[in-house]
């Protein structure tokens, strides 16, 4: 018998937030943005992750109008730039990111990398933009157990979640296990590796055996170990294909996906952005948020 797949998990601040979600890196024009959004919400998605430096804020915003979707039925995520952290920059660039989405309230905030400079600055400012209702719940994103550990010495209140690369090839367990420790849920970006767990043998073997795509198998093995996911498509199928989720892996299966962790990485290494300050333009591997946005 195939458990239902709960929809929503509670935060440690008791906000409920879905576990399955939409990104929407790269989706940059209208109406792209129109019938993903379209497609994502007919299909049951109720979350949509943004950030200020996707430059999709106002195309996000713009569709929810379009589509005439009610706030109160959607999660919004967006994150602070890099370029933006600092106290009051922190600030300042919250209100335009919500003038973007044509929204006074976001559901989550999170810093989007970590950045040694601004460190404390930029978190105390997500605490008062909390405090003052711009946004229910705060969190990061790309933090290492370290950065966290460092992020406890003085925060007020901490993270409620942790958004960070995680695919079959960096799974990314120690800090997992520390997140789930205290109480802060990890959140995959790339869930699918942009692509390049796609073609595993292994991993297509399983999914025939489940009758689902390799990506499903993936996005149920992030959810299965306790985590929240964000995957991103172009595609209407795919999107509707990466909602449909109600099958069971063994522990078993869980555990031989467990084991092509290689610690590959398709995006920044957090430890280089928190020393440079800024994301860092990637000569090998698919799309970077840098190398795409030519930051
Ligand atoms: N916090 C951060 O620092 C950070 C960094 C990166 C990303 N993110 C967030 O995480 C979201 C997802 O990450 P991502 O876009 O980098 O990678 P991803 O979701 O792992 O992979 C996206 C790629 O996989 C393809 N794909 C999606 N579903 C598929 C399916 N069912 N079958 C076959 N291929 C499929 C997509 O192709 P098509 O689009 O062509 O269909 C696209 O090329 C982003 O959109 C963004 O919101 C956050």
């Amino acid at each position: 018998m195939t458990t239902e797949t709960p929809k929503t998990v509670k935060l440690a601040d008791g906000n409920e937030m879905p576990l399955v979600g939409f990104g929407t890196y790269l989706i940059n024009t209208q109406e792209l943005m129109d019938t993903s959004i379209k497609t994502a919400f007919d299909a049951g998605y109720r979350l949509f992750d943004t950030a200020q430096l996707y430059r999709n804020e106002d195309l996000l915003g713009q569709s929810l109008v379009n589509l005439q979707i009610p706030r109160n039925q959607i999660f919004i995520t967006s994150k602070v730039a890099e370029i933006s952290q600092g106290y009051d920059h922190t600030i300042e660039s919250v209100d335009d990111t919500l003038q973007r989405l044509k929204t006074n309230y976001l559901d989550l905030l999170l810093v989007h990398w970590p950045v040694r400079k601004f460190f404390f600055d930029t978190w105390r400012a997500m605490e008062k933009l909390k405090a003052d209702g711009k946004v229910k719940s705060i969190g990061v994103s790309n933090y290492s157990v370290s950065q966290l550990e460092l992020l406890k010495t003085k925060a007020t209140e901490m993270p409620v979640v942790n958004q960070v690369e995680c695919h079959p090839f960096l799974n990314q367990r120690p800090l997992v296990k520390f997140d789930k420790e205290n109480d802060i849920l990890t959140q995959a970006w790339s869930p699918l590796g942009r692509g390049i767990t796609l073609d595993n043998e292994m991993l297509k073997k399983m999914a025939d055996h489940h009758d689902v795509s390799v990506a499903q198998l993936i996005l149920k093995w992030h959810l299965q170990n306790g985590l929240a996911v964000i995957p991103k498509s172009k595609t209407a199928s795919r999107i509707v294909e990466n909602h449909q989720l109600d099958f069971d892996l063994s522990e078993d299966e869980c555990g031989m996906i467990d084991l092509l962790n290689r610690n590959e990485r398709t995006g920044n290494d957090p430890e280089l952005v928190y020393e440079l300050g800024k994301q860092y333009k990637m000569f090998h591997g698919p799309q970077s948020e840098s190398s795409v946005l030519g930051k």
